[in-house]
């Protein structure tokens, strides 16, 4: 189909090559009921895919999963990115690299390696990722990643068991060698809904970790680059969730279900088409899901009337759903939400008590939503 001239060409792509993944990470941003392997689209079909993203002008593809090291395919769909002309950049546990593998993805022209590491102290670090072993493999990841020249960022996901340890994490990435570190405080989509009450960190350690992490960024300018994405329910505005519905990234689950965010599917009435029916221009442009919050008509207020409205397009529409029921309402994060009183409520209500068990993610049936 022609491009309509009042819709903007997508950047990025986020390929959940697989749900399957060795860790069962608490806040994972998967759905709780994840996608079989049987049900996963074959190599021939990613392929098409990735040449379609490559001629609806998409620069950049993410691979991801679950761990998307558990596709034994990975190298050959590296290497069909790299012929079509696309940057990748792999977002992995690590468990399912070893040396080989990591030369293997870097003769085929991989960009980029995004590790993720748990926690610095590598007890806590097994705990959280609910595999034991994984911090020391992680480090012997980093090391293949780096002695194949290729370039390493570390992802890093704050929350109650590690936000005081969120300056050893930089520490730890510029010792694994990464150019760039990714402090992220926890967003509460899917699994980490599930375990928010044992994952969200108060309002005085979450600052405590922002400040440290801002003092770093200035310690070692020229060293690393670091990312740092604020806890949502400790701001003041919300984030601009995707950079705005539709505007700049489409993720692709593993059976080909396209959405306009990794948790778009909790928002009740969405439809969502697949690669399986529809050829990805044809999905970006007009599927009735990517059109539901495009650009900003359909806002209601107080965003309908708000300044910020072009730069935050109202926040993350999943989060005004999960805490407003609503996705049309402001992000009650916003401080201007009439729902922001929700959020401050389940700060101090989860806070308040000791931290329960986690609900681990694994391949199984998913518990009910609390
Ligand atoms: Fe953003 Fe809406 Fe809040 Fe304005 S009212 S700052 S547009 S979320
Ligand atoms: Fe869906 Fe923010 S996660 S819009």
């Amino acid at each position: 189909m022609n491009a309509p001239a009042n819709i903007p060409r997508p950047v990025g792509l986020l390929a959940e090559l697989t749900h399957r993944c060795p860790l069962g990470c608490p806040y994972c941003s998967n759905p709780l009921e994840l996608e079989s392997r049987a049900e996963e689209l074959d190599t021939a079909t990613w392929q098409r895919v990735f040449s379609e993203a490559a001629e609806l002008g998409i620069i950049h593809i993410h691979l991801s999963g679950g761990e998307p090291a558990s596709r034994r395919d990975l190298v050959e769909i590296v290497a069909h990115c790299a012929k079509a002309g696309l940057y990748t950049n792999l977002i992995t546990s690590g468990i399912g690299l070893n040396e080989e593998r990591v030369a293997e993805l870097s003769r085929a022209r991989l960009d980029h390696v995004q590790l993720s590491i748990q926690d610095s102290e590598a007890e806590s670090a097994d705990r959280i990722a609910g595999y034991e072993g994984a911090y020391a493999r992680k480090r012997d990841v980093a090391r293949s990643v780096t002695e194949a020249g290729l370039p390493l960022t570390v992802n890093a996901v704050i929350h109650r068991a590690n936000v005081a340890r969120a300056g050893a994490m930089v520490k730890l990435a510029i010792e694994l060698g990464a150019k760039r570190v990714e402090i992220a405080h926890t967003q509460y989509y899917g699994w980490a809904k599930t375990n928010r009450a044992a994952l969200l960190p108060s309002r005085a350690d979450a600052e405590r970790a922002i400040a440290e992490v801002e003092a770093l960024r200035e310690e070692h300018k020229g060293v690393i680059v670091i990312d740092h994405v604020i806890p949502d329910y400790h701001a003041h505005y919300p984030k601009a969730c995707m950079g705005g519905w539709a505007r700049r990234t489409l993720n692709v689950t593993p059976t080909g279900k396209v959405l306009p965010c990794h948790a778009a599917e909790t928002i009740p009435g969405l439809e969502f088409w697949s690669v399986r029916e529809h050829a990805l221009a044809d999905i970006w442009y007009a599927s009735p899901a990517f059109q539901a919050f495009r650009g900003t008509d359909w806002m209601v207020e107080p965003c309908r009337s708000c300044p910020r409205k072009e730069i935050d397009f109202g926040g993350c529409r999943c989060q005004a759903m999960a805490i407003t029921g609503d996705a049309r309402n402001a992000d009650p994060v916003c401080h201007l939400s009439p729902h922001h009183y929700r959020v401050e409520a389940i700060v101090s209500e989860n806070t308040a008590k000791a931290a329960p068990d986690y609900v681990y993610r694994r391949m199984q049936r998913a518990p009910a939503v609390v």
